[in-house]
C-alpha cells in the first residue's frame, strides 16, 4: 500500500471499485431468467448464459426465446393494445412518469448491472446510460400528455417490434419503449443475446409498478428470436443494429404494410479545421471514439484534420490518448471497459490488422491491459487510403483513422465519402464555416464543437445506408403513430405495354416509328408523339420504341418506351441539377409560382388534351392541378424546421433536408393531377425527380415539358420516363444514386418496391391510389416524406 506521501508524488489513481455486491445477490436469487411476457416472467425454458466481458463470469442464465414465445407475447401486446391505447393521454403519461422515476430511483443498481453485462465503464453506465433512459421516459410521459392535441387524429401505430443491440442496452431500450408507450402502442421488445439484464431489470419495474399487463413485453434471444418477431404479427418493427441485419428486416418486411424504422451503422466524420480549439477537439476524439469503447454507432471514427494543424493535432491527440485508464469497468476512474464479448474483439482485431495490413499505421495507448477479460487498448490508425479497408468498414472498437485535407470543400468531400450518414462532428471556432459545413454533410446528426451529445428532445437518426426514421422528439413520435389514412380509391387499369406478336402496341424500332410531327398512321389519326424528358431535353427513348396510349378504344399517339438505360440517364441527369437544392426556398417559390403561371395561362389547352384522353371531368382536373401548383411554391419557403429543446446548453436545428433524387411512380388515376401531386412536393422542397407517369394516360403529362421550359426550371430537376411504371420502378427501386423512393400502385408493386430498395435502404413511401382531387392529394405529409430531418447541434455559453 502506497504511503500518503508517496500518492501526492505520484498523482496515481488508486483502485475504486463500484460495489457490485446487491447486483450479484439478485443475480443470484434469480439464476435463470424467463421471458416476460403479459405481465409477469414465464419459467426458465430453454436458455443460454450472459457473462461479463471483463472476466469471463457467467452473470445469470436467460431463455432463449422460441417462435411460441414471441407468437405469446405478440398476442399479450394484442389483447392489451385497445385498452392501453384507450386509455386518456394524461393516463398513459402517469404510467410513464412512473417508469422514470423508479429508474431514477434504481440508478445505481441499473449501472452497475449494465457495466457487468456489458463491460462498459461504470462512470459511463452511471452518468450517461441511466440517467439519459430516465430522462427519455420523462421526456416521453410529456408527450402521451400531449399526443392527442400535437398530433390530431394520429392513431397508434399498434403493437410494435423492437429489437436491439447491445452498445446501450438500457437506453436503447428506453428510445424504443418510451415514445411507443407515449403514443399508445404495446410492445415486444427483444434485446440482444450479449446484454439482456437490464431490459430483465426493466420488466420487473414494470411489474412493481403495475403497469397493465401485455403493454410492455420483454423475450430474450438471439437473431433467430428477433427474425421471428420480425415475421410476426406486429404493426410496426423498430430495428437498431447492424446495416445487414437492417437489410434483410427491410427485404422481410417489404409488401406487409408493416412500419418500419431503421438505425444502423456509420463511420462517421469528425472534422478539425485549422482554427479549432484543439485541446478541445483532442478531448472531443475521446468522447468520440474511446466511449464506450467505440461501440457506437455514431462514433467519430474517421478523424479528419486540417494538414496546418495535422501534426500538432497528433501530437497531443497520442498525449492525452497515453492518460486514459483502460481496465476494470466497475472502477470509477477508468476510462475505457471491456468489449462486449470475444466474438467482437476478435473483430475488431481482424479488421484492424486488415487495415495495417493495407498499408494503416497503428498508434495504440501503451497503458496495460488486464491479463484476463475482453479488453483492447484504444488507439487510431494513420497512413490511410480512402481503399482501406478501415476507412470504409465501421470498426464499431475504440480505433478511428486519422487523415488530413487541405480546404474544406475536401474536408466535406472526404466527410461524405462513405454509404453511410448517421452523425458528424465538427471543430471551428468559426461559426460560418462550421455552419456552412454542417448544411453540406450528409448526415441525420451534425454535432459542432461537440460530439455524442445525446436528448430526449432531438431527433436521432441517419441518411442513407444508415437507415430512415428518427428516435426522440417530435421527429420521433410521428414514427409510432399512424396518421387518418386517406380512402383508398381502385387504381385505373394499366393497360398492357408490353410487345407482343400479336396485337402488340410497340412501335418501333427506330425513328421511323417516332415522328417528331403529327402523322397519319392507316385510318387511326395519331396527333402526337411523346418522348422522354430528361435533363430539361426531350429525349428519344434508348430502345427506339413508342407504346400506343389509347383513349376510348381509339389511339389517340405513342409515348416512349424508356428502359433502364433511360432511367440511369435521368437519374444522372437529376444529379446534375444538384443545384435545385441549394437554392433558396424563395428561389424554388418564385419557379413554381411561374409554373403555375404557365400551367394557368394553357388551362383550356390541357383540359381539351385530357378531355380527348378520355379522362373524367378535365376541366376540373386541370383547375385542380393548377392551385396545386400554387399551394407547393407556396410551400417551398414556408415549410421550415424547429429549434428543439434540448438538455443541454445547445441550440438544437432540426432542418427539413431534401433527399437527392427521388424516384416517382405516379398514379395511373388523375394522370395530370395524380403526377403534379407527388412531383410539386418533391421539389419544392429542394428534391429532383425522375418521375413515371400514368401509364396509360402519360400524354397528359408530356405537354408539361414546354411548361416546365418556359417556367425556367432548371434542366434535370423533373426527369420524366414514360413506359411500363412496374418494370421502370424496380430499375429506381433498385438505383443506389435514388435516396427515396415514392410509390403509388397496387399490393404487388408496392412489395416489389420496398424488397428492392434494401440495397441502399432508401427510405421508400408506398400507397394505394387516392382521391387525388379532395384532401387526401395534398398536405403536409407529402412535405414531410419529401425531406428528411437533419439535426443541428450548436452550442453555446461560455
Ligand atoms: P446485429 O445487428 O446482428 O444485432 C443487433 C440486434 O439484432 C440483436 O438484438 C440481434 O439479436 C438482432 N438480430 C440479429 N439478426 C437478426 C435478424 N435476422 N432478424 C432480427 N433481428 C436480428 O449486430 P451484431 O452482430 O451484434 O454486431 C455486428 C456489427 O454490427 C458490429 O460489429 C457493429 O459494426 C454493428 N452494430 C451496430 C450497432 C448500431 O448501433 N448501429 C449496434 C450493434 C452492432
Amino acid at each position: 500500500m502506497p504511503t500518503v506521501s508517496e500518492i501526492a508524488e505520484t498523482m496515481d489513481y488508486g483502485p475504486a471499485p463500484e460495489a457490485a455486491g446487491e447486483v450479484m445477490e439478485w443475480l443470484k436469487a434469480r439464476g435463470t431468467f424467463g421471458h416476460y411476457i403479459d405481465g409477469a416472467f414465464t419459467g426458465p425454458g430453454k436458455s443460454f448464459a450472459t457473462a461479463n466481458p471483463a472476466t469471463g463470469a457467467v452473470l445469470a442464465r436467460v431463455g432463449h426465446g422460441s417462435d411460441a414465445d414471441i407468437a405469446a407475447a405478440v398476442k399479450a401486446a394484442r389483447t392489451a393494445l385497445p385498452g392501453w391505447a384507450r386509455l386518456a393521454g394524461h393516463e398513459r403519461a402517469k404510467w410513464l412518469y412512473a417508469l422514470a422515476r423508479h429508474i431514477q430511483k434504481r440508478e445505481r443498481f441499473l449501472a452497475v448491472l449494465e457495466t457487468l453485462d456489458n463491460g462498459k465503464p461504470i462512470r459511463e453506465s452511471r452518468d450517461i446510460d441511466v440517467p439519459l433512459a430516465a430522462r427519455h421516459f420523462y421526456h416521453h410521459a410529456g408527450w402521451a400528455e400531449l399526443v392527442e392535441t400535437e398530433f390530431p387524429g394520429h392513431r397508434p401505430a399498434g403493437v410494435c417490434g423492437q429489437i436491439i443491440p447491445w452498445n446501450f442496452p438500457l437506453l436503447m431500450l428506453a428510445w424504443k419503449i418510451a415514445p411507443a408507450l407515449a403514443a399508445g402502442n404495446t410492445v415486444v421488445l427483444k434485446p440482444a443475446e450479449q446484454t439482456p439484464l437490464s431490459a430483465l431489470a426493466f420488466a420487473g419495474i414494470c411489474a412493481e409498478i403495475g403497469l397493465p399487463a401485455g403493454v410492455v413485453n420483454i423475450v430474450t434471444g438471439d437473431g433467430a428470436t428477433g427474425a421471428a418477431l420480425v415475421a410476426a404479427e406486429v404493426d410496426k418493427i423498430a430495428f437498431t443494429g447492424s446495416t445487414e441485419v437492417g437489410r434483410t428486416i427491410r427485404k422481410a418486411t417489404a409488401g406487409t404494410g408493416k412500419k418500419l424504422t431503421l438505425e444502423l451503422g456509420g463511420k462517421s466524420p469528425f472534422v478539425v479545421f485549422a482554427d479549432a480549439d484543439l485541446d478541445a477537439a483532442v478531448e472531443g476524439v475521446v468522447d468520440a471514439i474511446w466511449f464506450n469503447q467505440g461501440q457506437v454507432c455514431c462514433a467519430g471514427s474517421r478523424i479528419l484534420v486540417a494538414e496546418s494543424v495535422a501534426a500538432a493535432f497528433q501530437k497531443r491527440l497520442t498525449a492525452r490518448m497515453a492518460k486514459l485508464r483502460v481496465g476494470d469497468p466497475l472502477d470509477k476512474s477508468v476510462d475505457v471497459g471491456a468489449i462486449v464479448d470475444a466474438t467482437q474483439l476478435q473483430r475488431i482485431r481482424d479488421l484492424v490488422a486488415r487495415g495495417e495490413a493495407q498499408g494503416a499505421i497503428l498508434h495504440r495507448s501503451t497503458a496495460p491491459l488486464p491479463a484476463q477479460g475482453c479488453f483492447y487498448a484504444p488507439g487510431f490508425l494513420t497512413n490511410v487510403a480512402p481503399a482501406n479497408i478501415v476507412s470504409e468498414v465501421e470498426i464499431f472498437g475504440p480505433v478511428a483513422t486519422l487523415t488530413s485535407f487541405r480546404t474544406p470543400e475536401e474536408a466535406v468531400e472526404l466527410a461524405n465519402s462513405t454509404r453511410y450518414g448517421l452523425a458528424a462532428s465538427i471543430w471551428s471556432e468559426n461559426i460560418s464555416l462550421a455552419l456552412d459545413v454542417a448544411a453540406k454533410v450528409r448526415a441525420g446528426v451534425v454535432w459542432i464543437n461537440a460530439t455524442n451529445v445525446f436528448d430526449a428532445g432531438a431527433g436521432f437518426g441517419g441518411y442513407r445506408e444508415s437507415g430512415f426514421g428518427r428516435e426522440g422528439g417530435r421527429e420521433g413520435m410521428r414514427e409510432y403513430l399512424s396518421a387518418p389514412a386517406p380512402r383508398e380509391r381502385p387504381e385505373a387499369e394499366p393497360g398492357r405495354l408490353d410487345s407482343g406478336p400479336n396485337p402488340g402496341p410497340n412501335r418501333g424500332p427506330g425513328p421511323d416509328a417516332l415522328p417528331d410531327a403529327p402523322a397519319k398512321r392507316g385510318t387511326t389519326p395519331i396527333d402526337r408523339t411523346a418522348k422522354l424528358y430528361i435533363g430539361g431535353a426531350q429525349t428519344r427513348p434508348d430502345s427506339g420504341y413508342s407504346y400506343a396510349v389509347m383513349a376510348k378504344g381509339r389511339e389517340i399517339g405513342l409515348a416512349g418506351l424508356g428502359n433502364r438505360k433511360d432511367v440511369r440517364n435521368a437519374v444522372e441527369a437529376a444529379h446534375r441539377a444538384s443545384g435545385w437544392g441549394k437554392a433558396t426556398g424563395h428561389n424554388r417559390a418564385q419557379v413554381l409560382y411561374y409554373l403555375a403561371e404557365n400551367l394557368a395561362a394553357r388551362e383550356a389547352e390541357f383540359a381539351r388534351r385530357l378531355m380527348s384522353a378520355g379522362v373524367a371531368r378535365p376541366a376540373e382536373e386541370v383547375a385542380l392541378a393548377i392551385r396545386r401548383s400554387f399551394h407547393y411554391a407556396a410551400q417551398a419557403d414556408k415549410f421550415d424546421g424547429a429549434v428543439h429543446s434540448t438538455k443541454s446548453a445547445h441550440v438544437t436545428l432540426a432542418m427539413p433536408e431534401p433527399f437527392g433524387v427521388i424516384g416517382l411512380a405516379c398514379p395511373n388515376d388523375a394522370p395530370l393531377l395524380g403526377f403534379l401531386s407527388l412531383v410539386l412536393p418533391a421539389i419544392a422542397m429542394g428534391n429532383r425527380v425522375v418521375a413515371i407517369p400514368a401509364p396509360s394516360m402519360p400524354l397528359a403529362v408530356t405537354d408539361l415539358y414546354q411548361v416546365f421550359d418556359a417556367s425556367d426550371l432548371p434542366g434535370g430537376v423533373v426527369n420524366i420516363v414514360t413506359g411500363a411504371r412496374d418494370e421502370l420502378a424496380k430499375v429506381l427501386a433498385q438505383h443506389d444514386d435514388v435516396a427515396a423512393m415514392w410509390y403509388c400502385g397496387g399490393p404487388g408493386g408496392r412489395a416489389m418496391v420496398e424488397a428492392e430498395s434494401a440495397g441502399n435502404l432508401k427510405a421508400t413511401w408506398t400507397f394505394a391510389n387516392r382521391d387525388w382531387r379532395g384532401a387526401d392529394g395534398q398536405g403536409r405529409e407529402f412535405l414531410l416524406r419529401a425531406t428528411q430531418v437533419k439535426n443541428i447541434w450548436i452550442p453555446y455559453g461560455e
